[in-house]
């Protein structure tokens, strides 16, 4: 018994749709470059705050050579998937003035455990209510019994033409000796 044997039509539906197929796959190839491009682009706006945010702080003129540490919220646009936020708080430092055209930034948050230093104005000294570690004004540990494996992180400063304080905020890996940035 014989088996009939297909037949092929090159005008039928099934070759249309094999080239329709193609030519889609073609045309979301030539999507690719670009949006990879775009990715690239917008990269720092979806970067979190542990790969470093320059974020301006205020006039150098706002902080007093004799003022105690300021804690300073850090606000910066952020974008996640599916919104941006103008400005999100991404965290806070303290600002201190140590001349006239230098300043020190250090970061609120615990090396210990990650919570947030509060500053003693009575001590001269920052204090974590978590564990009680103790640091002095560069941020240095200051009491043996300070669970904290290291000193406050310390942040880059720049001072503009305008003088304008700008930070590049970063977070760090906590529970460790060595300064890890995260991320
Ligand atoms: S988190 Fe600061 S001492 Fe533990």
């Amino acid at each position: 018994m014989s088996v009939p044997k297909p037949s092929f039509n090159p005008t039928g539906r099934r070759p249309f749709l094999i080239r329709l197929g193609a030519a889609l796959l073609g045309f979301l190839s030539l999507l690719i470059a670009p949006l990879a491009g775009l990715f690239v682009v917008t990269d720092p706006l979806r970067r979190s705050p542990s790969a470093g945010h320059r974020v301006k702080i205020g006039a150098l003129a706002l902080f007093g050579e004799k003022d105690p540490p300021r804690r300073v919220p850090i606000l910066a646009a952020r974008q996640n998937a599916w919104t941006r936020d103008k400005e999100a708080r991404l965290g806070a430092v303290y600002i201190q003035r140590t001349g006239p055209d230098t300043v020190r930034a250090l970061s609120v948050v615990c090396p210990h455990a990650g919570c947030y230093v509060d500053f003693d104005v009575e001590q001269d000294r920052y204090l974590c209510p978590c564990h009680h570690s103790y640091f002095g004004l560069q941020g240095q540990v200051v009491s043996d019994r300070s669970p904290s494996p290291r000193g406050l992180d310390e942040l880059e400063v720049e001072i503009d033409g305008n003088s304008e304080i700008w930070v590049v905020f970063q977070q760090f890996r906590s529970g460790i000796k060595e300064k890890v940035p995260l991320g």
